[in-house]
């Protein structure tokens, strides 16, 4: 090992990471940790977890509030790419990866750091993405990954922690295991672990369940332009107010879960639990703003780079060429992508109910009417068909005379 002077771990306040902070120390002979916690807006009051580094043991413990740039550089990226994970996840996990990847690797590179370090286990897309995200920035730093070399389990884990003044939780060990941010939750583990077994309505903590949502529809409008959400009923929104407001209005209505087995990218097979209300609805306006502002070659085309892209994150490729490529092409269609979505939410669902853009509407009704002011030049049907169809009349015929 290299130079473990100065280790920068990320932090979450939790069991295994904090028992990271002796395990280091002790085992790794690390001489300085220093505890890295981000805020992205998972509701969480950080003071008490920044305190808590400093009990296990760290030099020094820092966090930073990185919730805008998590709603502009990744959250958004991922609207604009209808980003959906085997076309249902949302990547509300993993689109923060990177991003609390690239401030650890910052901060080590400001504090003279030899490493970074997670608590990520060995079963988990975590440690694949941060691994691969530290790997891209900073190819010299070493990666720590204690959690996925020692073998204790979580009572185990705990007394380590007692051990080196850790306080053990206080609250009662819920069955779940759970990620959150402001984009969303992720709920696994515990009776989920039974893929036929209905999710218990206690996994779920900001979207309504259909009895509990409101008896009466409610009639949105979301405005878009190059492709990012800008105002929510003509009310224009910074980012992360846009965000909080679309996962409110859509939680309340019952708008944003998801039951699935998710692909890991280790090879485990998992049950996953999310809600994600608002970045969900948005990815659903989006995709439809674009059906009448793209090309339909465009629109094919994006389709399937939206599946790599959504891949790639997921994978731990945030930082790549391919990734980069795609957001070219991606950023290149969105200049289009501009006008209004209309929608009504009611009971868990958010049906699309219009959609209209001034400037870029490539819907024309000149020629798309079944009305008198019909412009499309019927008679040029016909020619169009024969060519279009030549190779198999020809193919036809041909099979027709070899019977
Ligand atoms: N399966 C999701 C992902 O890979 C979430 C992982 C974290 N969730 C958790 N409950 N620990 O992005």
């Amino acid at each position: 090992m290299g130079n473990l002077r100065k280790v920068i771990l990320a932090y979450s306040g939790g069991v295994d990471t904090s028992a990271c902070i002796p395990y280091l120390k002790n085992e790794y002979g690390v001489e300085e940790v220093i505890a890295f916690a981000a805020d992205l807006g998972q509701g969480e009051e950080l003071e008490p977890i920044r305190q808590k580094a400093l009990l296990a043991g760290a030099k020094e413990s820092l966090v930073d509030n990185l919730i805008e740039p998590f709603i502009r550089d990744f959250a958004f990226p991922a609207i604009r790419a209808n980003a959906l994970y085997e076309g249902k996840y949302p990547l509300s996990t993993a689109l923060a990866r990177p991003l609390i990847a690239s401030r650890l690797v910052s901060l080590a590179l400001e504090r003279e750091a030899g490493a970074v370090a997670h608590g990520c286990t060995g079963k988990g897309n975590d440690q694949v993405r941060f691994d691969l995200a530290i790997a891209s920035l900073a190819p010299q730093l070493e990666i720590l990954t204690p959690a996925r070399e020692w073998s204790m389990s979580r009572a185990e884990l705990i007394a380590y922690g007692e051990k080196f003044g850790i306080p053990a939780p206080v609250t009662k060990k819920s069955p779940y295991s759970i990620d959150l941010n402001l984009l969303g939750r992720s709920i696994e583990a515990g009776p989920l672990e039974d893929p036929f077994e209905a999710p218990p309505e206690e996994v779920f903590q900001i979207t309504s369940s259909i009895d509990n949502s409101p008896d009466e529809p409610k009639e949105i409008e979301i405005q878009f332009e190059a492709g990012n959400p800008i105002a929510i009923d003509g009310i224009h929104m910074d980012n992360v107010s846009l965000i909080r407001k679309a996962n409110s209005l859509a939680g309340d209505y019952g708008f944003g879960r998801i039951d699935m087995i998710e692909d890991r990218v280790v090879g485990i097979k998992s049950r996953e639990i999310y809600e994600t209300p608002g970045l969900l609805l948005l990815i659903k306006c989006h995709q439809e703003l674009e059906s009448i502002t793209l090309s339909a070659d465009v629109l094919k085309t994006k389709v399937s780079l939206e599946r790599q892209w959504a891949d790639l994150v997921y994978q731990g490729f945030w930082f790549s060429p391919l990734k980069n490529a795609i957001d070219a092409f991606i950023d290149k269609t969105q200049i289009d992508v501009n006008g209004v979505v209309k929608l009504r939410l009611h009971k868990g669902n958010a049906t699309i109910i219009g959609r209209k853009s001034l400037s870029n509407s490539l819907y024309l009704s000149d020629i798309s009417t079944y009305g008198s002011n019909d412009k499309f030049e019927h008679k040029f049907a016909e020619g169009f068909i024969y060519i279009w169809g030549l190779a198999n009349r020809v193919w036809a015929s041909v099979s027709k005379k070899n019977q």
